[in-house]
């Protein structure tokens, strides 16, 4: 499988760092093609600590666990219009914005993309592929929520940043990873079950002290 991975410079840098990893060891993912926005080398030093303006692939290898000669991750320029996820006619199973800033939301729902992102995007909606969009800001205002309605009356699934509690996550990674994992579950991408709800019974007797 081939995917398209953005990351932009919306809060929210480790869902992206989370998502690679697990990408990378799902061993179904056979190529990543990666965009990374100026903001979000920014945002990543600032939340992360990691620094990704100088970093290539050999870099973002290490970092989501892969041997550093790895060919599964292609690193896109943010100008290069010419690169592979530009063209509808290049085959791939889908694209995911993790996590997806106001402004490059912005940019997709108005058709004026200025970037690979935004491009990518836009030829992934219409080659009817898959796009996930995972927006991250608080509140969102009526221009964001239009913007939000407008990308999903266009085909993208909506996979806002606010993953559950239920699986009653003990780490800040644990609860990362439910929402990595819904990301994951679009593409059929498989992943641990661990954060996937099994049902409840509410007849259960509750556990006595005694
Ligand atoms: C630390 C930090 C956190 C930010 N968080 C958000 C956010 O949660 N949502 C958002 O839309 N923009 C956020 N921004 C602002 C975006 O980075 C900014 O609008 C940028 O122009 C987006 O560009 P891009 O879409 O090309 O990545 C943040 C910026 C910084 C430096």
């Amino acid at each position: 499988m081939e995917l398209t991975v953005a990351i932009t410079g919306a809060s929210g840098a480790i869902y992206a760092h989370r998502t690679l990893i697990h990408l990378a060891a799902s061993g179904v993912v056979e190529r990543i093609n990666l965009i990374v926005s100026e903001a979000a080398k920014t945002v990543a030093m600032v939340e992360l600590g990691f620094d990704l303006r100088e970093a290539g692939e050999k870099t973002i290898n290490e970092w989501i666990g892969l041997a550093t000669d790895a060919k599964m991750v292609r690193w896109h320029r943010l100008d290069n219009m010419a690169a592979t996820p530009s063209s509808g006619s290049h085959p791939q199973a889908g694209m995911m914005i993790v996590p997806c800033s106001m402004g490059t939301l912005g940019a997709i729902a108005s058709g004026a993309g200025t970037n690979l992102i935004h491009r990518a995007a836009d030829v992934t909606l219409k080659e009817g592929r898959k796009l996930v969009i995972v927006p991250r800001e608080s509140p969102y205002n009526a221009i964001h929520l239009e913007n939000l309605l407008k990308l999903a009356r266009a085909g993208a699934q909506i996979l806002p940043a606010s993953p559950g509690f239920y699986h009653r996550p003990q780490t800040i990674e644990a609860l990362v990873d439910h929402l990595v994992f819904r990301i994951l579950d679009q593409f059929g991408v498989p992943h641990s079950t661990a954060t996937r709800w099994q049902g409840e019974s509410h007849n259960r007797e509750p556990e006595r002290a005694d």
